[in-house]
């Protein structure tokens, strides 16, 4: 296992080069020396502290790799004043080395608008550094990779939103954070996999148009009486589960616990014992310390719940989200040394896109 996921690591690990004009932010904040990344010495004792982290996940052999990024970039955060705000998807390196935050995507929705750093660095997908940019207009927000996509985010436009705006007149539109800036500007709320139940029952109406995910419409329409009509997108990594496949889990060893995402299938949670945000589900597993469990969801959570929990057993099936692996340290190091790629919004759309995630922030 360990193997296979040094293999997932590296293979997304290559470095691209600059491109060879600096943009708005390299001019604004200067371009700095590429450090130094040679494995010496000097660079395993500053980072054995780290290593101690992630030792259950990364093996000996591939720290030397990682090492002499995680010391240059913790180096230059201090030096540029940023913070990197990290998913719970990221990899181990990047979610217990060098993020300064990480979290569901609400809860980087929220600090990323407290943050008094003059530059975010999002580890993420595209969609979580535009909601940073919306949450802190003036702080300049990049994203290692902004080819970091999301199925869910692609599947809609404000076009479309327009469009259901005028099919089903008076119903408002909760459109789910995995959106692009454009959607949420045309839409009433946001919301995330955990709170998108208040959030749908704070309208207050009988009917509510929910955007983009299905499965995420689905489970939240079987825990209310509002009645929830559904846009078509799909998680590319959440829909490929089955039930079929966590029952046979199950029957090889019925006390394994099985915890999902809400974007997976509604008969996929049927079969689990929770379903949550991923927050919910390393909650979940830090509270309740199953003996073994399974996290159907995208395959580094586990490794990431697994280092901090190792009196817990993982069974991990490995769905892994390709736009999430585009973000890696070689990418974080070159955000921070040539100031890209950044991420803009133009400041109209901004203004009411920012309403939208704001309304849901405000309702705690
Ligand atoms: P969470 O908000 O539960 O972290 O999930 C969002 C997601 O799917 C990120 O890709
Ligand atoms: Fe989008 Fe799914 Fe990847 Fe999350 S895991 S970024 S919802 S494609």
């Amino acid at each position: 296992m360990q193997v296979l996921s040094s293999l997932r690591r590296s293979a997304a690990q290559m470095s691209e080069q600059p491109s060879a004009q600096p943009g708005p932010a390299a001019l604004r904040h200067g371009v700095l020396p590429m450090p130094n990344l040679a494995w010496t010495p000097e660079v395993a004792r500053e980072t054995a502290h780290l290593y101690e982290k992630v030792k259950s996940i990364i093996p000996p052999i591939e720290w030397p790799f990682h090492a002499p990024y995680v010391k240059a970039i913790n180096e230059l955060k201090k030096q540029r004043n940023a913070v990197i705000l990290a998913h719970n998807y990221q990899t181990p390196e990047i979610y217990n080395c060098v993020a300064d935050v990480v979290g569901d995507s609400l809860q980087l929705a929220r600090l990323a608008g407290q943050s008094d750093a003059d530059i975010i660095v999002q580890g993420g997908v595209h969609f979580m550094a535009e909601t940073s940019k919306l949450l802190s207009p003036d702080k300049t927000v990049l994203i290692p990779d902004s080819r970091a996509g999301c199925s869910l985010a692609a599947s809609i436009t404000g076009a479309d939103v327009r469009a259901l705006r005028r099919k089903y007149p008076g119903v408002p539109v909760v459109a789910y954070v995995n959106t692009s800036a454009d959607v949420k500007a045309e839409v009433d709320i946001c919301c995330t996999s955990s709170n998108a139940v208040k959030v749908v029952e704070s309208l207050g109406t009988d009917t509510v148009i929910m955007v983009p995910d299905r499965f995420l419409a689905a489970n939240v329409a079987r825990q209310t009486k509002v009645k929830i009509i559904a846009w078509r997108g799909a998680c590319e990594v959440h829909e490929r589960f089955t039930a079929e496949e966590l029952l046979r889990y199950r029957a090889d060893d019925p006390s394994i616990e099985l915890i999902a995402h809400p974007e997976c299938p509604p008969e996929v949670v049927d079969v689990c014992d929770f379903s949550g945000s991923t927050a919910a589900m390393i909650d979940y597993v830090k509270t309740r310390k199953p003996k073994r469990v399974l996290l159907v969801t995208e395959c580094s959570m586990a490794d990431n719940v697994a280092a901090e929990n190792p009196g817990v057993d993982f069974v991990r099936p490995c769905n892994l989200c390709p736009h999430m692996k585009r973000i890696t340290l070689p990418k974080i190091l070159d955000s921070l040394v040539y100031m890209r790629e950044e991420v803009t919004i133009d400041p109209l759309l901004a203004q009411r896109a920012r309403r939208s995630v704001e309304r849901m922030i405000e309702l705690k």
